[in-house]
């Protein structure tokens, strides 16, 4: 039986890693949505490229009902940084359109009572650390921990992702339930991402990957936070792995609907080290922007990620040595020779 995908944010960094994957199975029809034209490179992979607004409720019922979609990825998002300089815009992308999906996919499983996965990606964002001195006590953050955002990105992901949890287990409270389970809805809290073929674009953790890219292209790079900062991070490889994995996880091994991942936590020093040993002449130095550090210092060293572990067996195939020599520095050298 074919599996029909719908992927929202298609063209983002996490879509442009996403989509090939998911092509490798030939049970899979992927159907993609975005506000932009779909790159090149990803179109071969989708049966179906739509361009529209991710509140254009009425193409979205349309495509989960014409589709008999079955799996919903939903990666539109502005990030923390993008997020702060147009609080508004982002409260209605992020919240807004996760709502309109959210009740899309709620209204369509109710009518075709048939359960639909509902995938969200949430973020380190949700949580915000009082001031540094409890950034280093509390070293791993567990999911009920902490749950107070500074960025309008956080406060979104944190409210989307309690609208999910909502619109899974509780809607209209006051009438009697539907059996089962039918917007199945499960989220995952990732850290910073970095990829090796793309770069994020309006996010804070994005010093990391732009050190590693701005080096393989021979420039030099300015860090926007100390070198003492200190949040955690994972490749894209694994991203897509935890995405995968989570999705596919058999419902009832399932605890709870949302679950930190985590593969190591690095400083900004830490990876500049790394990337001065693979490209000695790229210097980096710091000059830090207050506000932006003031996000990231509000985001935890490390996250706890023991209920992925234990429930769905999550476990992350890189740690920093690892996926600078394994994945990072070979992909980065490849795209740029
Ligand atoms: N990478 C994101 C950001 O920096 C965090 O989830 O906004």
């Amino acid at each position: 039986m074919q599996e029909v995908i719908l992927i929202t944010g298609a063209n983002g960094e996490v879509g442009h890693a996403l989509i090939p994957e998911l092509a490798k199975s030939k049970n899979v029809v992927a159907i993609t949505l975005d506000i932009n034209e779909l790159d090149d490179t990803l179109k071969p992979f989708a049966h179906e490229v739509v361009i529209a607004d991710i509140l254009d409720s009425s193409i979205i019922d349309n495509l989960l009902t014409k589709h008999s979609v079955g799996t919903v990825f939903h990666l539109a998002s502005i990030l923390s940084t993008g997020g702060e300089k147009n609080p508004e815009r982002a409260h209605q992308v992020n919240v807004d359109g996760t709502n309109a999906l959210l009740s899309s996919v709620n209204r369509v499983a109710t009518q075709e009572k048939r359960a639909i996965k509902f995938i969200f990606p949430s973020s380190i964002a949700a949580y915000g650390l009082p001031d540094l001195e409890t950034k280093k006590k509390i070293q791993r953050v567990k999911e009920g921990q902490y749950a107070t955002p500074i960025t309008m990105y956080g406060v979104n992901k944190l409210y989307c992702e309690l609208l999910g949890v909502y619109y899974s287990k509780y809607y209209k409270l006051l009438e009697p339930r539907p059996e089962g389970v039918l917007l199945d809805f499960r989220c995952l809290r990732f850290p910073g991402i970095i990829s090796a073929l793309t770069l994020p674009t309006g996010g804070t953790s994005d010093y990391a990957p732009e050190m590693i890219h701005s080096a393989a292209k021979g420039q030099g790079y300015e860090s926007f936070v100390r070198p003492d900062t200190a949040i955690p991070f994972m490749v894209m490889p694994d991203a897509i792995k935890a995405l995968v994995g989570l999705t596919n996880a058999p419902k009832e091994k399932l605890t709870q609907e949302v679950y930190n991942v985590s593969a190591f936590s690095a400083t900004a020093e830490d990876i500049a080290k790394l990337v001065n040993n693979v490209f000695p002449d790229s210097s980096i130095s710091y000059k830090p922007d207050l506000n932006r550090q003031k996000i990231v210092d509000s985001w935890p060293t490390d996250i706890d990620d023991s209920k992925a572990r234990s429930d769905w067996s999550w476990k992350p195939d890189y740690d920093i040595n690892s996926a600078f020599k394994n994945y990072l520095i070979p992909e980065i050298r490849n795209k740029y020779k």
